[in-house]
């Protein structure tokens, strides 16, 4: 299918926000969103800057791995932000984040989208989405990809996991632009929370839509892995699994949903 550029002026224009997305870049192609914001970062620019872009060649991934986009589908996007919490916290304004695409998706749209801790958001089982949180120094940068148009077969050639699009759950394309605006509002007023110290409202906002409550897990960390029924979401942001061994509190890793027999 044809694509036509995100007009990001007009996202500009539609924008109320406090912080996020004071200033706007856009790129038809760049090579990672998160590095471009990362670079503005050495350079001191202020927190709050949005890059977004149409396509990216060098895409980058939780663990190491590529991000791949269809150009021109999808929503690509970074956020450069200087918060005052000490980084321990961070991970709760990374799930923050993850709440508030899914709470615009379901609201907006009426998706029944999921979050699968940490950083994944999920449609009926399917990968529609995943944030990457980096750190520089004082800085941080959020970077969201979400597959939104197009059919997921040209996707999912890349991807060894299960995936999908918004387009193909809720049935018509939907306007991009109009994604990101409410995302970025939404993300924006995240953020103002995590800046007022609200974690515990932050991390309830976050639980609402986590999928992984009550499923056997297992989660490699490092080289280990820690097997359990996935509990709870710690108000640290950490997964709590119950083990043979007692509970454990993960606050990194990389989860498995085990399918039990009957
Ligand atoms: C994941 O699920 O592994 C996280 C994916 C994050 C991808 C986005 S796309 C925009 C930003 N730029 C990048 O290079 N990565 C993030």
């Amino acid at each position: 299918m044809p694509s036509e550029p995100l007009d990001a002026t007009w996202c500009a224009d539609q924008l109320h926000t406090q912080i996020v997305a004071r200033r706007l870049l856009y790129y038809p192609r760049i090579s990672s969103t998160n590095d471009e914001a990362l670079r503005l970062a050495d350079g001191g620019e202020p927190e709050g800057v949005v890059v977004v872009a149409d396509t990216q060649t060098a895409g980058r991934g939780r663990q190491g791995r590529r991000w791949q986009d269809e150009p021109g589908q999808c929503l690509l996007f970074s956020l450069l932000l200087r918060p005052a919490a000490e980084p321990r916290l961070l991970p709760i304004l990374s799930l923050g984040a993850a709440a508030a695409v899914a709470e615009v998706l379901s609201s907006r749209y009426g998706i029944a989208i999921v979050t699968k801790w940490p950083n994944d958001l999920v449609i009926g089982g399917r990968k529609v989405g995943g944030l990457l949180l980096e750190r520089r120094g004082e800085a941080v940068v959020v970077g969201l990809g979400l597959n939104v148009n197009g059919r997921p077969d040209s996707l999912q050639a890349h991807i060894d996991r299960p995936l999908t699009t918004l387009e193909a759950e809720y049935g018509a394309p939907l306007p991009r632009e109009e994604v990101l605006v409410g995302i970025i509002e939404k993300m924006d007023d995240i953020y103002r929370q995590f800046q007022a110290g609200d974690n515990v409202g932050l991390i309830h906002r976050y639980r609402k839509f986590e999928s992984l409550l009550g499923q056997a897990v297992c989660v490699t960390v490092d080289t280990r892995q820690i097997c359990g029924r996935a509990e709870a979401i710690s108000d640290l942001g950490a997964l709590v699994v119950a083990t043979a061994q007692g509970q454990r509190e993960i606050t990194a890793g990389e989860v498995e949903l085990l399918v039990e027999s009957e």
